[in-house]
């Protein structure tokens, strides 16, 4: 798509559709920077292992040229959180990553105060490094740490080893007002006692912010092809209930799924997509979600660096762009907003959706029935129980259009 047919598609995502949404919700921005030290075993995510030296100041012009061509989308529309995330955009220069800021800025009005959160990975810390991001503008750090344990480091192929997690961690800490741990947890050979050394550890640097998941075992990675031998279900679940129970005893509130946070340290970006907020996406395989007044889009970027980087500087990074369709968005607004603790209010499914909310009422009972949702107060929260949080995937699984047949996949590592 070129800037000219970009500004068409705008006028074009304009005309009369079958929704009706009566505001649209806040904006936030994704930028990948897909190039990682090394690819991990177990990893399914646009990254890329660095051949040389990054293309960094060619990739920058892409970015711009991808985030030029797409505001006529989100015309007179502010971001109201930035997320850089990767692959390993700790590989980027402070430089690079100030130009990117600046690039962003000059183009889109940022909220004041917007959370601009970058991923760092141990393997690239150097103290000097992580203060120049704050000078850039980064306002959180989000660690990927994995594990403190080495021998479990060396396991799952981590290019850095707990001495260099610990010294990033505490890092972040001087030079952020919050930042994030990453862990996973249910690790080939791990014992319990070996996570609770681990959140001993992570919760040791009094952490404002802890994402947690459960290792995962994705199609087509190395992991995949040659599966280590992983806690059975039982430990796992034993395990969750470790977790819940340390971050608890730390201060640490399970809002989400796979995320816990002290009072005021909520990432906001990440509510956003759990909200059923807007999101452009810029760079490599981003994918984005944007509203119009009668529908909702979804737009995917070219996947391969270099492929990307050519298409965006001729004005055509978006791969693939479909209008989600109507039967689709109860089931796509649940994978998110189920995901949160506190859960949403039945007016925001219409809001978001720009559905009636009859359209949910049916699998709404249903949920309710199993024991699996509660819906309070006057306003009609949707909440799930410990049940509905524990079987999330059949929770949200009841909000598929009738004649699918497929089970979903619920979404939420970033
Ligand atoms: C997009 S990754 C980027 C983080 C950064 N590149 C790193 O790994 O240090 C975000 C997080 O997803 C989690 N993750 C990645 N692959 C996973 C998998 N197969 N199963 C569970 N969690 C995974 C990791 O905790 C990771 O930190
Ligand atoms: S897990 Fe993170 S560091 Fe490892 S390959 Fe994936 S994106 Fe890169």
């Amino acid at each position: 798509m070129s800037a000219a047919s970009a500004a068409e598609a705008a006028a074009l995502h304009q005309r009369p559709g079958t929704l009706q949404l009566g505001a649209l919700p806040p904006l936030s921005l994704y930028v990948h920077l897909p190039w990682c030290l090394r690819k991990c075993p177990y990893c399914d995510f646009n990254s890329h292992e660095k051949a040389g030296e990054i293309p960094e100041a060619g990739y920058l012009d892409a970015l711009r040229a991808d985030l030029e061509a797409s505001l006529p989308l989100v015309w007179g529309r502010r971001v109201h959180s930035v997320f850089i995330g990767g692959g390993t955009p700790s590989l980027f220069s402070p430089e690079g990553i100030d130009r990117l800021i600046g690039d962003i800025r000059a183009r889109m009005p940022l909220e004041p105060g917007a959370e601009i959160t970058l991923e760092a990975n141990p393997g690239t810390f150097e103290r000097e490094r992580f203060r120049a991001y704050r000078g850039a503008g980064v306002t959180r750090l989000s660690i990927g740490v994995q594990s403190f344990d080495d021998a479990l480091l060396q396991r799952i192929g981590r290019v850095h080893d707990a001495a260099q997690a610990h010294a990033a961690v505490a890092e972040a800490r001087e030079a952020f007002d919050t930042f994030n741990i990453d862990l996973m947890y249910a690790l080939p050979g791990q014992t319990l006692q070996a996570l609770a050394a681990d959140l001993d550890a992570a919760l040791g640097h009094a952490p404002p912010h802890l994402s947690i998941y459960h290792l995962t075992i994705e199609p087509n990675t190395v992991f995949a092809l040659r599966p280590p031998v992983l806690p059975d279900d039982d430990l796992a679940s034993d395990m969750l209930d470790l977790v819940t129970a340390r971050a608890g005893a730390a201060g640490l509130q399970r809002y989400e799924v796979s995320a816990f946070a002290r009072p005021g340290h909520r990432c906001a970006h990440n509510l956003n997509y759990w909200q059923f907020g807007d999101y452009l996406g810029i760079g490599a395989g981003a994918h984005g979600k944007l509203s119009f007044a009668h529908r909702v889009l979804r737009q995917v970027r070219w996947r391969e660096p270099a492929a990307y980087m050519r298409q965006a500087l001729a004005g055509a990074a978006v791969s693939n762009e479909h209008e989600v369709a109507r039967r689709d968005l109860p089931f796509e607004f649940m994978l998110n907003a189920l995901r949160l603790r506190e859960g949403f209010e039945l007016s925001r499914f219409s809001e978001r959706t720009g559905l009636p909310t009859s359209a949910v009422q049916a699998a709404l009972a249903a949920a309710e029935d199993r024991g699996m949702i509660e819906v309070v107060g006057a306003g009609g929260v949707v909440r799930p129980t410990a049940r509905g949080f524990d079987f999330l995937s059949d929770l949200q699984t009841l909000f598929l259009p009738p004649d699918s047949g497929a089970a979903g996949r619920p979404g939420g590592r970033c």
